[in-house]
């Protein structure tokens, strides 16, 4: 309950907050991410590649919640897999490029694939998979500011991966 209310405090200051907008390298904010998650990777072994990528313009602690956000669900819906693997990534599409995190955990039917990024919405059970379902509105709120899209792809069971663009520095919204 507590962490619920955190969630969504954090949620609603989002829509609020002025972006601080600078040049970034999302590596060096997706390797801040991971080191505060360090505690969920507690006895797994999940290799976790930061593949070198292109420096972006965003608000750098809102980033790294994108990361935060993205990285602690490749953990947890990977967890059956000995080793987990992780990539933090990028492509160049469409002349803008696009940020991933890709996991080879339980993945999800594509179906429901819209549903994931509104509040409350889960795909697995409880009992199964501990969480509130805020996560991912998060990361949604935070890229729209930005001026970007985000978006999901996924099998079930081939793992998942979760793209990204940022608006660069004409593109972030209010
Ligand atoms: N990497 C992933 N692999 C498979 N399913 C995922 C992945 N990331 C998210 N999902 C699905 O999307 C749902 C929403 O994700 P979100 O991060 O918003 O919520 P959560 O992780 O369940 O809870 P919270 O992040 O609030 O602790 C999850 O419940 C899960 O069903
Ligand atoms: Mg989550």
């Amino acid at each position: 309950m507590g962490q619920l209310v955190d969630d969504l405090l954090t949620f609603s200051r989002l829509s609020r907050q002025p972006l601080a907008l600078q040049e970034v390298d999302p590596a060096r904010v997706a390797r801040q991410a991971l080191q505060d998650l360090r505690a969920d990777r507690d006895g797994r072994r999940i290799d976790v590649v930061v593949d070198p990528l292109p420096h972006a313009w965003a608000d750098p602690a809102l980033l790294r919640q994108v990361y935060v956000n993205l990285l602690s669900n490749a953990f947890k819906y990977s967890r059956s897999r000995d080793p987990a693997t992780v990539e933090v990534g990028s492509r160049r599409q469409d002349d803008e490029d696009v940020f991933f995190v890709k996991d080879n955990g339980v993945g999800f039917d594509m179906r429901y694939t819209d549903k994931l990024f509104g509040v409350f919405q889960r795909l697995h059970r409880q009992e199964d998979y501990e969480g509130t379902g805020v996560g991912l509105a998060i990361v949604q709120r935070i890229v729209h500011r930005h001026g970007g899209r985000v978006w999901a792809e996924a099998q079930v069971d081939q793992g998942a991966t979760f793209s990204f663009t940022l608006g660069g520095p004409n593109g972030a919204g209010g």
